[in-house]
């Protein structure tokens, strides 16, 4: 049975950002009539354009990057801390590629829609986003080069996403 979520105001979003991206989180996203779910543990939430913003970082590889830049809107699924289902769930979808597995099945999960904007009912905390920026995060920007090294041997480099956090459901 579908959990129920309710729609509430991000004022009363009291997690700390730090903990509740770096756990990880479920970046899902539909495009051609396909749902796809992928595990982040990157990103980060704060204001800008006088918005609440979340944004993530998808590499070129990731068939979630073939999705998202056809899409308008893609959620954010967080788990609950103590949910080892969830661990399982993350590593899994952090594992496989929508591009070999229909993963929504595999995993055995099941997926709700908010305005037809898909996300995973296992959740407990879910940011429905509008995309307002993208970019890829080319070479020549790192002041750091050590990093590009280090994260980017093979130039398979990350994409930035800003997007407006529209909705904030959770249960
Ligand atoms: C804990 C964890 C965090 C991850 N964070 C990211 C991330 O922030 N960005 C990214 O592009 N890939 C990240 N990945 C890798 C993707 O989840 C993985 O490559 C996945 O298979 C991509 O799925 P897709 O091809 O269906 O999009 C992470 C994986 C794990 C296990």
């Amino acid at each position: 049975m579908a959990h129920s979520f309710q729609d509430m105001s991000l004022e009363y979003f009291e997690d700390n950002p730090f903990n509740k991206i770096g756990e990880g989180f479920a970046l899902t996203t539909e495009a051609d009539g396909k749902v796809n779910s992928m595990t982040a543990a990157w990103g980060g939430v704060g204001v800008m354009w006088g918005k609440n913003v979340a944004y993530v970082v998808i590499r070129d590889s990731r068939y979630t990057k073939e999705l998202i830049d056809k899409t308008d809107r893609f959620s954010m699924t967080f788990f609950a801390e103590d949910d080892k289902k969830a661990k399982m769930l993350l590593k899994y979808m952090g594992a496989v590629s929508g591009r070999d597995e229909d993963k929504i099945k595999g995993a055995k999960i099941t997926i709700d829609k908010y305005n037809g904007v898909p996300y995973i009912d296992e959740g407990n905390l879910v940011f429905i986003c509008k995309k307002l920026f993208a970019a890829p995060m080319s070479e020549e920007f790192y002041i750091d080069k050590e990093i590009y090294e280090k994260y980017y041997p093979t130039g398979d480099n990350h994409n930035i996403f800003i997007a407006e956090i529209e909705t904030m459901l959770a249960r």
